[in-house]
């Protein structure tokens, strides 16, 4: 089988940063077509630079990054430098990128490289807010069709929110956007906490990432080092949640997941629930469903697809 086409439109953070190195160490599985960056855990020009530190991080400086929206599409923008710190991808030191960022905009960059593809040919794989996957489909409906799949990481139904009560953050900090995406009628698989809060960085599992005595791997430790302080403070967990690496580790290995199809929807207009993904789980509503909602991962399994694959770089 050849490797599926993507478009990672990210805003890293330290898990997007693993996500991203898991798919660029994966070019059997996955055909990374472009990095779109998107303002979200930190604004938008540490999050371009970020996506550019992590790709040279994994050795891949030809990967072409374009920086799409700034701001949420109908909302200020809300950040979470309290979890990802000031850069948003603050544990290691890495150097600063010398790869440029493209001219064309993120979100031009999205609608062009799927009207080039043949009808359900791409996959979009959002691990932050969808502004500029939102901000296609409004711009560039015919665009729709083109897209296979859209496998994202946000929303929460069991563990509900943790930017607010109610909502997680990824669709908290653009709500308009990720109504339209749950509406477009494009299969889309969603990782919400309810799975990414089951594949935790344990102690272990870190080490085994340092073990590998790579820069990759060390910076890996590292960042997880510091993202995991957050969980552990609020949730008690064990470690650092590795949110966003479930996206692109489905596209591996889907066998390691498993989930329901279900109606969600998004509130779009209550302030007190803004954000919150509305996931029929237990089939109450008659509504059709529009996605796959995960619930379970073989959180070993992830763990070891992902040394493995992180030791290549
Ligand atoms: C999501 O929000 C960000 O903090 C992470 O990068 C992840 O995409 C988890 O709620
Ligand atoms: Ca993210």
């Amino acid at each position: 089988m050849s490797a599926r086409k993507i478009i990672i439109d990210t805003d890293p953070g330290q898990d997007d940063a693993v996500a991203i190195l898991l798919a660029l160490a994966s070019p059997e599985e996955i055909d990374v077509l472009g990095i779109t960056a998107v303002a979200g855990n930190v604004p938008l020009n540490l999050t371009s630079k970020n996506a550019r530190i992590v790709c040279e991080l994994a050795g891949k400086h030809d990967v072409k990054v374009y920086e799409g929206c700034d701001r949420p599409m109908g909302r200020p923008l809300v950040t979470a430098e309290h979890v990802h710190g000031k850069t948003g991808l603050d544990g290691p030191t890495l150097p600063d990128p010398v790869m440029p960022v493209q001219d064309q905009h993120g979100v031009d960059y999205i609608i062009e490289t799927l009207r080039a593809h043949e009808a359900g040919t791409v996959t979009l794989c959002p691990l932050g807010p969808l502004t500029n996957i939102g901000t296609a489909f409004t711009k560039a409906p015919d665009i729709i069709e083109k897209v296979q799949e859209i496998v994202l990481m946000g929303g929460a139904y069991f563990e509900v929110g943790n930017i607010t009560p109610a909502a997680e953050f990824n669709i908290y900090v653009d709500p308009q956007a990720a109504d339209i995406v749950f509406k477009s009628g494009v299969p889309i698989v969603v990782m919400p906490l309810d799975v990414t809060h089951k594949a935790l960085v344990t102690k272990p599992r870190n080490d085994a990432f340092r073990a590998l005595n790579t820069d990759v791997g060390i910076a890996v430790a590292q960042m997880t080092d510091f993202f995991e302080r957050f969980d552990k403070e609020k949730y008690g967990s064990e470690g650092a949640p590795l949110h966003d690496p479930c996206v692109t580790a489905y596209l591996i290995k889907p066998e390691l997941f498993s989930g329901r199809h279900i109606n969600v929807e998004i509130e779009t207009q209550s302030e007190l629930t803004m954000g919150m993904t509305v996931a029929d789980w237990w089939g109450v509503t008659g509504r059709d469903a529009n996605a796959l909602f995960v619930g379970d991962v073989d959180a070993d399994g992830f763990f070891s697809l992902l040394k493995e694959r992180l030791a290549r770089l």
